[in-house]
This record gives structure tokens, sequence and C-alpha cells, in this order.
């Protein structure tokens, strides 16, 4: 395993996240109605990705999703992540991308650690701290987002022995965070009325029927890097013990370095 650089590691991270929004989907409800998803549809850990295929944009079975496939979405560089969680070369479900240690870490906002319990489906007991987070107030914003990592970080710590909290971690949860307030608020404040952003990890649909219409400020590094800053200082966040790791694949090991 080569050296990887803290800054390689969060360069590639931020393209991936950045990727991930740019490169426009336009929404058509009539041609992209939300369908909850049969007993054979797969789902994953990520409401972005779930919601997606419950409107069509991706698969709805959640299979056979590829480079190509996410890149219609502008999703390449996550997507070559995921190819990592997979034994297929070529492509990958969201429920291959559940693997520990890839992209998936510990103190989500709506899911149980993988330690703990299924790191896959929503909780809402998990998810009750972001949703009654801000209660002045009927929007969220970056203070309350980096107030709800710290209990959810808070809450893994009292709970869970096998908790692994790196920077690299951090750097998800942080760009997560200013993803939900981006695409169900305003990208460049960092404003999300509640009640989109509940929708979207209760029932991982987009809040169309409620007034969400998709920002018309293009949701790219630009925009999320300050969001990300912000948010990660009203966290404030000390790193866990242990070293930097990822996971190669299914039948790899933990690879620290
Ligand atoms: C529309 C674009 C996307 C949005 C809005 C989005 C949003 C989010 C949010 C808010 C979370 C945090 C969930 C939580 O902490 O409970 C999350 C988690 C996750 N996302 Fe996405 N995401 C998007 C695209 C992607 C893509 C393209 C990939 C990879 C191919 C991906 C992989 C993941 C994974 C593996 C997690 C689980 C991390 C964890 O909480 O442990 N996402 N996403
Ligand atoms: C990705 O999947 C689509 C749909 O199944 C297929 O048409 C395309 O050839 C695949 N691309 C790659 C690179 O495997
Ligand atoms: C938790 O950590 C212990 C001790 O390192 C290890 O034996 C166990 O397999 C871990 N459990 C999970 C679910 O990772
Ligand atoms: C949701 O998370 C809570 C807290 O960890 C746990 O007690 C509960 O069993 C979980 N619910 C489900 C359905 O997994
Ligand atoms: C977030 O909302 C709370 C409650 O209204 C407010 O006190 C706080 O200053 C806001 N944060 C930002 C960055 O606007
Ligand atoms: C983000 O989008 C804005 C508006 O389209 C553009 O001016 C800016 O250069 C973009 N930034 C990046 C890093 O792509
Ligand atoms: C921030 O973290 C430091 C060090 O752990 C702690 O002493 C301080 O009380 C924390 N502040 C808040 C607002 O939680
Ligand atoms: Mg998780």
């Amino acid at each position: 395993m080569p050296f990887i650089s803290l800054l390689s590691l969060f360069t590639t991270v931020v393209l991936a996240y950045a990727a991930k929004v740019d490169g426009s989907i336009n929404i058509n409800p009539d041609a992209h109605p939300w369908i909850a998803p049969g007993p054979n549809d797969l789902r994953g850990p990520c409401p972005g990705l779930n919601t997606l295929a419950n409107h069509g944009f991706i698969p709805r079975d959640g299979r056979g999703l590829n480079v190509s496939v996410i890149l219609d979405g502008g999703f390449t560089l996550a997507a070559k992540v995921s190819l990592l969680a997979t034994n297929d070369p070529l492509s990958f479900t969201l429920d291959d991308i559940k693997l520990h240690g890839n992209i998936e870490h510990d103190a989500s906002l709506s899911r149980v650690d993988f330690a703990l319990g299924d790191n896959v489906h929503f909780n809402e007991t998990i998810f009750s701290t972001l949703a009654n987070s801000n209660p002045e107030a009927d929007v969220y914003n970056t203070t309350s987002a980096g107030h709800v990592q710290q209990a959810r970080l808070a809450d893994s710590e009292a709970k869970n022995p096998n908790l692994t909290n790196t920077d690299k971690e951090f750097f998800i949860r942080s760009a997560e965070s200013a993803f939900y307030l981006s695409v169900m608020g305003n990208p460049l404040t960092g404003v999300a009325p509640k009640n989109f952003v509940q929708i979207f990890f209760r029932e991982e649909r987009l809040p169309i029927a409620e007034g969400w219409q998709r920002s018309e400020t293009p949701i790219n590094a630009s925009t999320l890097g300050p969001l990300i800053g912000t948010i990660s200082r009203q966290s404030n966040w000390t790193a866990g013990e242990g070293c930097h790791w990822v996971r190669l694949g299914p039948n790899d090991p933990i690879v620290r370095f």
C-alpha cells in the first residue's frame, strides 16, 4: 500500500463529493414519480442515492450501477470509490456501498454504527438528534449541523468500543451534512427547511409536492467547501484513537496507513 498523504486523500474525497452533485439532474416529477422500493429492490446507507433510485434517476432496483450510470448524474469519482466495494469490477449495487470502512462510517446521522447493529437502513432513534436540532427555528443550518455531528459522535463514543473516528470519517461526515443542507436547501447559505430534510431522510423522497425545487445554484466544490468548513468548526471535533484505514474490497483486509 503506497503512502497516501492526507492532502491527496482529502482532495480525492472532496472531488468525489463535488462530482456526486455537480452535473445536473433535470427534475421532471411526471417522468420521475416517487415509488417505494419493492421487496427485490436494493437500497443502501445513502439517502441521496436511495432517493435517486426511488425516483428512477438511477435504476429503481438498485442494481447494475456502474461508472456510466452514475456518470449520467455526474457522480463519476464517487462511483469509482464504490467500485472498490464490490467483487464485480464493472458494477455495484446500492447494497454494496454499505462496506464498512470504504465510504460507510460510524456516527452517521440516520443509521446505527456497524458494530452495534444495522448500518444500512434508516433508524428514527438515531435520526432524532438531527430531527430535533435547532429547536428555535424551522430550518437547519451549518451551526445546527455541526452540533448534531458532535452529539452523534458523543453517542457513538459512549456506546461503540469499535468506533472509528479519524479525520477521514470526520471529513466525510461533514461533507454529508453539507450535502443535505445544499440539496434540500440553499447551497450558498447552508440553510434548509426542516420538513424538506426530514422527508429526504425518512421517506427518501424529493419533497416536490411540499414546494422543494432543485437549487438554481449548482452544487460543486466551490459551494460545498465553505459549508464543510463552517460545519466542521461548529462540531468541536477531536480525533479519536486509531489511524487512517481503508478497505479496498469485501474480501480485503483493513489497510492502515
Ligand atoms: C445526490 C447525491 C447524494 C446525496 C445528496 C448524498 C447524501 C448523503 C448523506 C446526507 C449521507 C449521510 C447519511 C447519514 O449519515 O445517515 C450519505 C451517506 C452515504 N453516501 Fe451519499 N449522497 C449522494 C451521493 C452518493 C454517491 C454518488 C455515493 C457513492 C457512490 C454515496 C455514498 C454514500 C455512502 C456509502 C453513505 C453512508 C455513509 C454513512 O453514513 O456511514 N452517496 N449520503
Ligand atoms: C453500465 O450499465 C449500463 C446499463 O446496464 C450499460 O448500458 C453500460 O454499458 C454499462 N457500462 C459499463 C462501463 O459497464
Ligand atoms: C470490535 O472490536 C473487537 C476487538 O478489536 C473485534 O474482535 C470485533 O470483531 C469488532 N467487531 C466488529 C463488529 O467490528
Ligand atoms: C434503532 O436504533 C436504536 C438505538 O441504537 C436501537 O435501540 C433500535 O433497536 C434501532 N431500531 C431498529 C429497527 O434497528
Ligand atoms: C442557525 O439557526 C440558529 C437558530 O435560529 C441561529 O441561532 C444560528 O445563528 C444560525 N446559524 C447560522 C450560521 O445562521
Ligand atoms: C461551481 O459553479 C459555479 C457556478 O456555475 C462556477 O462559477 C464555479 O467555477 C464552479 N466551481 C467549481 C470548482 O467547479
Ligand atoms: C469542545 O471540546 C473540548 C475538548 O474536548 C471541550 O473541553 C469543550 O467543552 C467542548 N465544547 C463544547 C461546546 O462542546
Ligand atoms: Mg454509517
